[in-house]
């Protein structure tokens, strides 16, 4: 027997929800490439192809919309809880210990039943924007700001932080990020919401601790590291000294790499192009003068190690240009990633197996018992 240290290359599920090609760089979802869903779709109809595994029709798209808006508001014992949470708190620590809270609303707590899934579904979908929203809120001494059921989606959001209506290219842009972060197969984020499901655990469960697992800064938790390092390197002078540094230290540069990519991330392409539309609107940034010099700097000393950007690289930048605060950047990558989850979740409960991996034990045996007072 052998150890495979992260199962880095060990398949655990077949699955259909979504395709890399980490050579090619390339991302489909249900089959369809990320970049046709980022130009011609929005984050709910991607969400509902996502868990259903099609395109919804016109009357299928108008009820899912329907039955996530009607899931927007927050019941009032929420929002209490939300206030006696300490401010400093992170808003991933709040989510995942929200999350469970959550299903005391749900009817449905069958979780082989596919009723649990839909109504999971549409309850976090509609309530996760708006407890981080609320959060936000309140831990900034501001006023709520109640969600908008007659804004689209990624608007809404925007909206209930900042209590100002969104420009619709902003609203449209923050969508599109949406559809980016919502899915990307086995990471360990998904991983461990099969784990948790495959225990006959509900999905509330699932989905909290995928946030957790996602907030580590291997993994979500990088795109609000990305944004601390960049404005950290105040010159464009300091980056080639700090990169250099970094690497003699053998430290990871945060944003770029990836287990599966090893070519440049198709999210990190799109966020890129974003992020120009968004420049055209609000004029030039220095962090992404800054992050632009970084790349060309880490591209230049890693390419032969197939080290390029992933989506965390940009999508702080594009974040900050939307008024959304650092420590939210996670929470919005798990807010997105909440169709992901729970279509991994749908499809793994079908064939059910619960996860119980082996291992290699290399202890001692029959040791005797040494007395306190001996040691
Ligand atoms: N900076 C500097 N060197 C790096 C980086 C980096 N960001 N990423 C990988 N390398 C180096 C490794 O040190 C290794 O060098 P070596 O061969 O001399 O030992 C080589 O490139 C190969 O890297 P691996 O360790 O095989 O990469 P792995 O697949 O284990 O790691 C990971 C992937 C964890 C994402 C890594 O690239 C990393 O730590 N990146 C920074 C954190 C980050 O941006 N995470 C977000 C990932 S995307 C997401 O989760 C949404």
């Amino acid at each position: 027997m052998e150890v495979y240290a992260g199962l880095a290359g060990i398949p655990v599920v077949k699955s259909s929800i979504s395709y890399i090609d980490g050579e090619k760089g390339v991302l489909e979802y249900r089959g369809i490439p990320i970049e046709e869903l980022a130009k011609n779709s929005n984050f709910l109809e991607t969400s509902y192809l996502l868990v259903f595994g099609k395109l919804p029709s016109k009357e299928e798209y108008e009820k899912f919309v329907s039955d996530v808006k009607d899931n927007l508001f927050l019941d009032r014992s929420i929002i209490q809880f939300l206030k006696d949470i300490p401010p400093e708190t992170h808003p991933m620590k709040v989510l995942q210990s929200i999350i469970p809270v959550l299903s005391a609303f749900d009817e449905n707590k069958e979780v082989l039943d596919e009723k649990h899934h839909y109504s999971a579904l549409v309850n976090l979908l509609g309530k996760v924007p708006t407890i981080l929203a609320t959060w936000k809120r309140i831990k900034e001494g501001k006023e709520i700001v109640m969600p908008d059921p007659s804004l689209d989606y990624g608007e809404n959001f925007l909206y209930m932080i900042s209590g100002r209506k969104p420009d619709k290219l902003e609203g449209r842009i923050f969508d599109r990020c949406l559809i980016l972060h919502a899915e990307h197969t086995i990471n360990a984020s998904t991983f461990t919401a099969i784990v948790v499901v495959s225990t006959l655990a509900d999905f509330y469960s699932a989905v909290s601790s995928a946030v957790g697992s996602l907030s580590g800064r291997l993994h979500g938790g990088a795109n609000e590291r990305v944004y601390y390092m960049l404005n950290e390197l105040k010159h464009i002078n300091d980056i080639e000294g700090y990169v250099d540094q970094k690497l003699s230290r053998k430290e990871r540069i945060m944003g770029f790499g990836h287990r599966v990519y090893k070519t440049y991330d198709p999210r990190a392409k799109i966020i890129k192009e974003m992020l120009d539309q968004i420049l055209s609107l609000k004029g030039n940034n220095e962090l992404v003068r800054i992050a632009t010099e970084l790349e060309k700097i880490v591209l230049d000393r890693l390419k032969g190690k197939k080290i390029y950007p992933n989506i965390d690289f940009y999508s702080g930048i594009l974040y900050s240009l939307l008024g959304i605060p650092v420590e939210f950047y996670t929470p919005v990558f798990a807010m997105a990633r909440i169709s992901g989850w729970i279509a991994h979740c749908k499809e793994y409960i079908r064939e059910n197996k619960l996860f119980r991996p082996t291992q290699i034990y290399d202890g001692g045996h029959n040791i005797r018992y040494l007395p306190l007072e001996k040691r």
